[in-house]
């Protein structure tokens, strides 16, 4: 059981540029400080430089399809309404009252037209303008100016495959330009049918004494843990072939941080690999007319299997047991490694579907998808358990004293030479086989570059 000191300790602002130059030293080694995973004054720079910047995953359009539909999601610590306007139009608002803050709207999904503060019964439209206040002519002398009494709205909202993102700041790049290569993945995730993908139920959240860099590494690009931490699902009969996870695993590595796994089940399987290991007669059913042949040739053979879309936004499509004794089924979750504090996180995880197929189709899939990634799922459980070592190294004063860096070697120093699939014509670079970290490094990169810019 792990245990937490009630002590806290943390470098202040004064030595967080300090230990920016270590990381970016350290980086060059393959080497990270530990500090990185647990203290307030780095926790409190991702929240200004990263989360407060970034295009931020708050939903996904199938979970606001109709007028009036929301749902509260977070941006950083910040609590936030993603609505569906009166108009159709896609709001990101803040939750907090213009008034005296209290939190507008409790419920975490529904449709309405306006919100209602329960504190003094401030009411804003579903689109944020402020709307009314109870007793206002005696109050206020009449309306207030609806425009600069609504909700506060995210400045910039934009929708990629139907992801909605939001971004807090006025500037920096477009969602496309951010998303990069990711897009393009992104287009062959969903695209496997021009009508994409549908969340099924509602997202499950479960708080992790974890770092949230600890779950975007760990999907940007770690397929060595797979067999050693995971083994255990072999060992149980449960999953087959861990041992050869790391020769069938590819690396790619996007720019801005973002980086997949493309799990080659072809070579491991034959054609039954094909499509990410589909069943037949969901296979037949896939329409590959709005992929460019690049895509097609992945989704068919390598197709992303793990990823992680910078900052915090996870992906997992693999083939999993959905019920003993029935075939494996294939599940898509998209998961968010949520802060919450320094060292711990809320896991957010939605699965998805296809529209092409019926809820009652789509049930295996959702079942294969809790059975290995929820809060009960079985690889799952094994991810969260380790993440949770490096916030406690991060609070040692032995391993701090000590100048305790972790190791990201494999790609670095020349001892193995890894080189990349020089017949690859998609985005990025891809490296056969997943060794060399490549992926994790990337994201320490993107990391660092925006923890460098000051607010
Ligand atoms: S805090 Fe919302 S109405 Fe007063
Ligand atoms: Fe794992």
């Amino acid at each position: 059981m792990s245990t937490t000191s009630p002590i806290r300790m943390t470098m202040g602002p004064a030595g967080l540029s300090n230990l920016l130059e270590r990381v970016d030293d350290g980086l060059a080694q393959g080497l990270l400080p530990v500090e990185v995973f647990n203290d307030e004054a780095v926790f409190q720079a991702e929240m200004e430089r990263i989360f407060a910047r970034a295009w931020m995953f708050v939903a996904h359009e199938s979970e606001i399809p109709n007028k009036g539909d929301y749902v509260l999601r977070r941006i950083g610590l910040d609590p936030v309404i993603v609505s569906r306007d009166d108009s159709g139009q896609i709001r990101v608002m803040s939750n907090f009252c213009r008034h005296r803050g209290a939190q507008v709207c409790q419920s975490d999904h529904g449709n309405t037209s306006h919100f209602r503060c329960p504190y003094h019964g401030w009411t804003f439209k579903n689109n944020g303008d402020w709307a009314g206040a109870p007793h206002a002519q005696e109050a206020y002398g009449g309306r207030l100016d609806a425009r600069e009494w609504g909700l506060l709205r995210a400045p910039r909202v934009d929708t990629h495959q139907g992801f909605i993102f939001a971004s807090l700041s006025e500037e920096g790049p477009g969602l496309k330009e951010f998303l990069g290569g990711a897009a393009w993945v992104l287009d062959a995730i969903c695209g496997m049918h021009p009508g994409g993908m549908r969340v099924v139920g509602v997202p499950e959240r479960t708080q992790v004494r974890a770092d949230w860099k600890s779950g975007a590494e760990n999907f940007a690009g770690d397929a060595y843990h797979i067999d050693t931490l995971h083994f255990g699902n072999e060992q149980a009969d449960y999953v087959e072939g861990l041992r050869q996870n790391n020769d069938f695993a590819n690396a790619l590595v996007l720019d801005g941080g973002h980086g997949f796994l493309c799990h080659s089940f072809v070579e491991m399987l034959g054609p039954f690999g094909e499509y990410s290991v589909y069943p037949a007669e969901i296979k037949e059913r896939f329409d590959f007319s709005g992929l460019d042949e690049v895509q097609r040739q992945m989704v068919k053979e390598r197709p992303p299997s793990v990823g992680n879309i910078f900052p915090n936004l996870g992906f997992i499509r693999f083939p999993g047991t959905a019920e003993a004794g029935k075939p494996p089924a294939v599940y898509t979750s998209f998961r968010q490694w949520q802060p919450v504090a320094p060292g711990v996180m809320e896991l957010w995880s939605w699965q998805f579907t296809w529209n092409f197929m019926s809820d009652e189709e789509a049930r295996p899939g959702y079942t294969a998808g809790q059975y290995n990634f929820s809060s009960a799922g079985i690889f799952e459980q094994d991810d969260t358990v380790a993440w949770e070592g490096a916030p406690r190294v991060a609070q040692s004063v032995w391993n701090r004293k000590s100048g305790m860096q972790f190791n990201y070697q494999q790609g670095t120093g020349g001892r193995v030479k890894r080189e990349p699939d020089s017949t690859w014509r998609g985005p990025g670079v891809l490296y056969r086989k997943a060794y060399g970290e490549f992926g994790q490094m990337g994201f320490y990169g993107q990391w660092l570059e925006m923890m460098r810019k000051k607010a």
